[in-house]
């Protein structure tokens, strides 16, 4: 391969900058030219692509968010869409293709590249939802769960001296990795992921089941949880039980910005410069990832998820230790 055109695309997830970091530098280092496309997919139709250099990776990789800038593309959806992107990225000359995203950006380069097939493309796993298969943990979901559980840890405090029960919404689109890790680690009452069928009579339970002098509860839901919003749940709550004092917190787009932690740090270097090295080698239309801190490779139509399957532990574990 002779250059790369590197891209973030999709949500942006803190440790995106680490990636980038990693892959300039990888390429870099083994003589390959490397562009950046800017904002995703639309920015490989628009043509809007600049040179990279060693000195474009300084200082960023303590940096949340993407100095690439990303964003979602419905034009690239599109035979014509793709078609111009091929045509842009051709007159600059790439012939390879890093990616950093999540879902959508691999739905989106798998076509592109059934297309192109002449075009090499590996996939670096960043978004705050770990819902890929193919990875133990995508880059950002790190970073976000530790800001998710200093800001529940801070709803706690309120939520004890008023004796009162919160509904706590988090991200995740329609997977619940981020509710159930940090849901255990803020000792939440009950945590409800769109994975499991979860009905508000076991949560109604699961209330009155627990310690009748512990006066503050939190209860996590994921954004995609069905039936019942953290709003719906709240008023469902407030009618059945008035005598608690129930607010709904929903967390948002903190989730997604912040300096990322060491481990988004770290398995962000270590995918970038697995992607490049990855690209040397011959390998195409994967998506890296680790495995029990082995380097895995993942071909695209089986990174994307359907419903992943949630730790059973996690679940079996939760409401014997909020007791
Ligand atoms: O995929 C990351 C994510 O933050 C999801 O958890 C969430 O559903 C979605 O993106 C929010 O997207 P937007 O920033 O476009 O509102």
């Amino acid at each position: 391969i002779k250059k790369i055109g590197l891209f973030t695309s999709g949500s942006d997830a803190p440790g995106m900058n680490a990636a980038i970091r990693a892959v300039i530098r990888t390429a870099v280092f083994n003589n390959i030219e490397i562009a950046g496309i800017l904002r995703g997919f639309e920015g490989m139709i628009n043509g809007d692509i600049e040179p990279l250099t060693t000195k474009s990776a300084s200082n960023i990789i303590s940096r949340g968010g993407t100095i690439l800038k990303a964003s979602r593309s419905e034009a690239f959806k599109t035979v014509e869409g793709r078609t111009k992107a091929y045509e842009e990225i051709k007159k600059h000359g790439i012939d390879a293709l890093v990616a950093l995203g999540g879902n959508g950006t691999i739905k989106g380069v798998k076509d592109f590249g059934d297309e192109h097939p002449d075009i090499k493309i590996i996939v670096v796993p960043c978004t705050i939802d770990n819902d890929l298969r193919g990875t133990d943990f995508t880059i950002g979901y790190d970073t976000a769960i530790n800001t998710v559980i200093e800001a529940v840890d801070k709803i706690r405090e309120t939520a004890e001296s008023h004796d009162r029960l919160f509904i706590v919404e988090v991200m995740g689109a329609d997977s619940g990795m981020i509710a159930l890790r940090t849901g255990i680690a803020v000792g939440a009452e009950a945590i409800m992921v769109p994975e499991t069928k979860s009905d508000l009579n076991a949560l109604y339970e699961r209330l009155e089941r627990g310690r009748k002098d512990k006066t503050s509860k939190i209860i996590m839901v994921a954004e995609g949880h069905e039936p019942g919003s953290a709003f719906q749940i709240g008023e469902a709550i407030k009618e059945r039980y008035p005598n608690y004092d129930t607010r709904v917190s929903i967390l948002g787009h903190i989730q997604r910005g912040g300096k990322p932690t060491c481990m988004d740090r770290v398995t962000a270097s270590l995918l970038g410069v697995a992607a490049v090295e990855a690209l040397i080698k011959g390998r195409s239309g994967v998506m890296v990832g680790l495995i029990h801190n082995d380097l895995t490779y993942t071909p695209f139509d089986q990174a994307t998820k359907h419903h992943l399957d949630v730790n059973a532990e996690f679940k079996r574990i939760v409401e014997m230790l909020s007791l």
